[in-house]
């Protein structure tokens, strides 16, 4: 028997998939609970990987017969990479099943923040129905959609704003040299802040990108524009941020993420009436977590069936068993 232990619970069709898979057996250990984790783990053969548990060397080290570590999600930060590639352990993410979710809830965003929707509920609820008059929303139509980092989530985000209403789009990727779906590539990101009604940000937390959103580039943004973040918190400099939204230097944010999350209540974007803040929610819908968890799922299920799994993040370990 090989055994599959989750750590998540699974809807009664992902579970069907997975005991479908001849001679396995699935255990679950409740969310939380490392001590069962740490017991359950030293006899898997494979384990689906919430963020709630850490995979480290020493965890590795009691497990030998762990083959496969498919995580529920993009990161894989609570797995020691190296390690699980030096013991040869596959180690599977799902990058493309929260794309969609994602970009619909920029997009989202993009809408409130233009058309000021909850300062005015805020307000109606008040009782200042005057609001309507003394302080206008604006249109997106025709606007200019700024993207830094044109990957999966920032195409789609063009896409839907192209679609919805009329936006064009320009977009700053040091890896994507040439125009690329609809999106005009600009070769420095200046002329992307100095442009664009709207940046939006779609690239990886690395060491090049950390707080690469700070008082230099947000003092070249119009006005009028508004910084859109769904990518990473530690991207952007809150406190440069905050800084421009008080004195009205731009016209808005709306942030997803948080340079710490959660966020301290004495975070520098807190209390500010032009930005809108959700806690990191934007892979966190009901067709999203399933679609996150089937693909988890699945990875586990094409390895104990004999497949190559679609998405190996270390992939040395595949194509080294191709050589
Ligand atoms: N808010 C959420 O819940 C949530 C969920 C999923 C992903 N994300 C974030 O969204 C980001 C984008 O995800 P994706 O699926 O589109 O990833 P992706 O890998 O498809 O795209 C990222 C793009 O960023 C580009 N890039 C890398 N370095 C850059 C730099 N210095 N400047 C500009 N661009 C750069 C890459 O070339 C790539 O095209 C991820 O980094 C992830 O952290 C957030």
């Amino acid at each position: 028997m090989r055994k599959v232990l989750l750590t998540k619970k699974l809807s009664d069709a992902n579970l069907a998939l997975l005991r479908s898979i001849p001679d396995v057996a699935c255990v679950n250990v409740p969310e939380g609970d490392n001590e069962a984790f740490l017991k359950e783990i030293m006899d898997a053969d494979a384990v689906l990987l919430s963020t709630a548990f850490q995979i480290t060397r020493e965890v590795l080290g009691t497990a030998p017969g762990l083959k496969v570590i498919s995580r529920t999600g993009v990161g894989v930060d609570n797995v020691d990479v190296l390690a699980s590639t030096q013991k040869g352990v596959l180690v599977l993410n799902t990058p493309e099943a929260n794309s969609i979710s994602v970009a619909e809830h920029t997009v989202a965003m993009i809408a409130a923040v233009s058309k000021q929707l909850l300062y005015y509920d805020h307000e109606m609820r008040k009782g200042n129905f005057k609001v309507r008059r003394l302080n206008l929303c604006v249109d997106m139509e025709g606007k200019t959609l700024g993207l830094v980092g044109c990957g999966k989530i920032g195409r789609l985000v063009a896409k839907k704003c192209a679609l919805a209403f009329g936006m064009k789009t320009v977009g700053y990727d040091p890896f994507i040299p040439e125009d690329i779906d609809g999106i005009r590539i600009f070769k420095n990101i200046e002329d992307i802040f100095k442009n664009a009604d709207y940046i939006s940000l779609h690239m990886p937390l690395t060491a090049e990108t950390k707080n690469m959103v700070g008082e230099r580039l947000i003092s070249l943004m119009k006005p009028t524009a508004y910084l859109i973040n769904t990518a990473r918190g530690g991207v952007v400099d809150e406190a440069a941020l905050a800084s421009k939204l008080k004195d009205k230097a731009i016209a808005g944010a709306a942030f997803d993420v948080f340079s710490t999350e959660p966020p301290s209540q004495g975070n520098p974007l807190f209390g500010l009436q032009n930005t809108i803040l959700t806690p990191h929610t934007a892979a966190l819908t009901n067709e999203c977590t399933e679609r996150v968890a089937h693909e988890a799922v699945m990875g586990i299920a094409d390895y104990l069936s004999g497949r190559t799994p679609k998405y190996v993040f270390n992939k040395e370990l595949i194509i080294a068993k191709m050589q």
